[in-house]
């Protein structure tokens, strides 16, 4: 023991002393709730299907722990299609053919970059994983550019038209003399192929959120989500909650800012058509989000499969599915370091957990083995939530109104500039840090926020060490 912890020169009963002292100063020093707030199985947020790896550039890339060599080959392929760049129809091979004719990017990879998250442009440059969604008021699509502003497009078409983004610094005060600077982002459109966009129109401008930990979100049974939705806040908190409602079934909501899609292969099958223009076994519309104000785009050669009629296949579709389900939640090493676990007591302290809610079981039936029966980290009750007006964006989107979001999970979220290269947070990537996307929470979420604000700058950079930890 002594030769463990570097005393090995001193005489044993010596040595022993010191080791017992110093441990009693440190115990001490540690604040009294520590050792009693760490949960034994939280250093590993994806319970058993943790990836154990380097937290490094290439953190979000690896797959469910635990999983049997044919199901990792099945893995690798799907990584391939995720990557794979779409070619324009005709082409030489149908099996990756059938881009566009308009589309947003050619790979899934290019808007959720090493797995992670997607990026604002820099000034002047094109958008690429920030996309501009759009509506009417009853929820229908826009007329003539459908539901999303496609900026790109195979040759002979037109894009539709181009992104532009201005921001506006917004001062926010905070205890202990610090100032801390928002960013305000107006959006426009510009070079618009059809004309101007319909009066009514909404637009909401949304960044490629992270894909880690998508499969257990998925298997967390929809019973207990629902339990958690307190719709006209009967416990008093000021916290209300409401699940996501969709389509004739009225199926749970979990993926996306608004958690307008309700599985990964919906989710999956939305981005084929409306990212890469791109028909699916879920979504047969080759020409993707052409509306038929769009004629020509409706009438571009597609790359169906012959087969079947499409041109993402059954099986490269699944492929792909079972990769997006399967991208592993990085291990938490710090878990229980001190610091760490002062600034979970403040995380707890602030209320952030009301929505961030830190621990889930999931379900077993019909859920993949790796990811069954597993108790797991993800902080969010993926319910809908009212932000108040600063991050509202008018658009409704299902059951969830303008100013509504679904809360996002927060396991990895310490990772983002080890994967990105860069951070930035919420919904568009309007926030530069940590610090910055709570001080936009409102709403629902203004007293937590307050809470944060009136916190000792010791004690807010707490916090953000909880945060950079998971
Ligand atoms: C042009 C950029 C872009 C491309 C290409 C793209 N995505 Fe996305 N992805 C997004 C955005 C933006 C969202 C958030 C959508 C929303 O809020 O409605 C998203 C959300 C998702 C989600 C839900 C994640 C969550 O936490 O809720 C999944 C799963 C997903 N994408 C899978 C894919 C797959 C699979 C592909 C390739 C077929 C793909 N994406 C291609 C931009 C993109
Ligand atoms: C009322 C529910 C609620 C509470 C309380 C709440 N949040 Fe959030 N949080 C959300 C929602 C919803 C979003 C997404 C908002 C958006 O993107 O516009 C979010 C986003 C975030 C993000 C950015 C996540 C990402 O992937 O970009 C962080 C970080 C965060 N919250 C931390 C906190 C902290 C820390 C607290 C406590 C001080 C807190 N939140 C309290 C609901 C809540």
């Amino acid at each position: 023991m002594s030769r463990l912890i570097g005393f090995g020169r001193l005489p044993r009963p010596f040595g022993l002393a010191v080791l017992l002292a110093v441990a009693a100063l440190i115990l001490a020093a540690r604040p009294p709730f520590a050792r009693a707030l760490f949960e034994p199985g939280e250093e590993r947020p994806g319970g058993a299907a943790t990836a154990l790896k380097a937290r490094d550039s290439r953190a979000f890339t690896h797959p469910s722990a635990g999983m049997s060599l044919d199901r990792r080959l099945d893995f690798g392929l799907g990584d391939a299609l995720f990557r794979k760049r779409w070619a324009s129809s005709p082409s030489s091979t149908t099996a990756s053919d059938g881009l566009g004719p308009l589309f947003n990017a050619r790979a899934c990879e290019s808007c959720h970059r090493r797995d992670g998250r997607g990026q604002v442009p820099d000034p002047g440059a094109p958008a690429v994983s920030l996309v501009l969604r759009l509506g009417l008021p009853g929820g229908g699509a826009e007329p003539t550019y459908g539901h999303q502003l496609q900026n790109a497009a195979i040759q002979g078409f037109r894009p539709e038209g181009r992104l532009t983004l201005a921001y506006d610094e917004v001062p926010v005060a905070l205890a202990g003399g610090e100032v801390a600077s928002l960013r305000r982002p107006a959006y426009g459109v510009a070079d618009l192929a059809q004309g101007p966009l319909a009066p009514d129109v909404q637009v909401s401008a949304r960044i490629a959120p992270p894909m880690i930990g998508l499969g257990l979100l998925e298997a967390i049974p929809a019973a207990d989500i629902v339990a958690r939705a307190d719709p006209d806040d009967a416990d008093g908190d000021g916290i209300s909650g409401r699940a996501q409602r969709l389509g004739p079934e009225a199926r749970l909501g979990r993926f996306g800012w608004k958690a307008a899609q309700p599985d990964i292969a919906a989710q999956a099958a939305d981005a084929f058509a409306t990212d890469i223009g791109l028909s699916t076994p879920l979504i047969r519309r080759s020409r993707g989000d052409c509306t038929e104000r769009q004629p020509a785009c409706l009438a571009a050669p597609a790359g169906d499969d012959p087969a079947e009629g499409v041109e993402v296949t059954a099986r490269m579709f699944d492929l792909t599915v079972f990769y997006a389900r399967h991208l592993a939640v990085p291990a938490r090493p710090a878990a229980r370091d001190p610091e760490v676990l002062a600034g979970k007591a403040l995380f707890l302290a602030a209320g952030c957990s009301a929505c961030h809610v830190p621990a889930w079981v999931t379900g077993r039936d019909g859920v993949d083995p790796e990811l069954a029966g597993q108790r797991i980290y993800p902080y969010t009750d993926l319910l809908l939530h009212d932000m108040g007006p600063g991050l509202a964006d008018g658009k409704a989107e299902g059951e969830a109104a303008g100013a509504e979001w679904r809360t996002p999970p927060l396991w990895g979220i310490g990772l983002t500039a080890e994967v990105g290269g860069r951070t930035e947070f919420l919904h568009d990537g309007r926030a530069r840090n940590l610090i910055e996307a709570i001080l936009w929470h409102g709403g629902e979420a203004e007293r937590a926020r307050d809470a944060v604000i009136a916190l000792s700058p010791a004690e807010r950079a707490r916090l953000i060490t909880f945060l950079q930890s998971l």
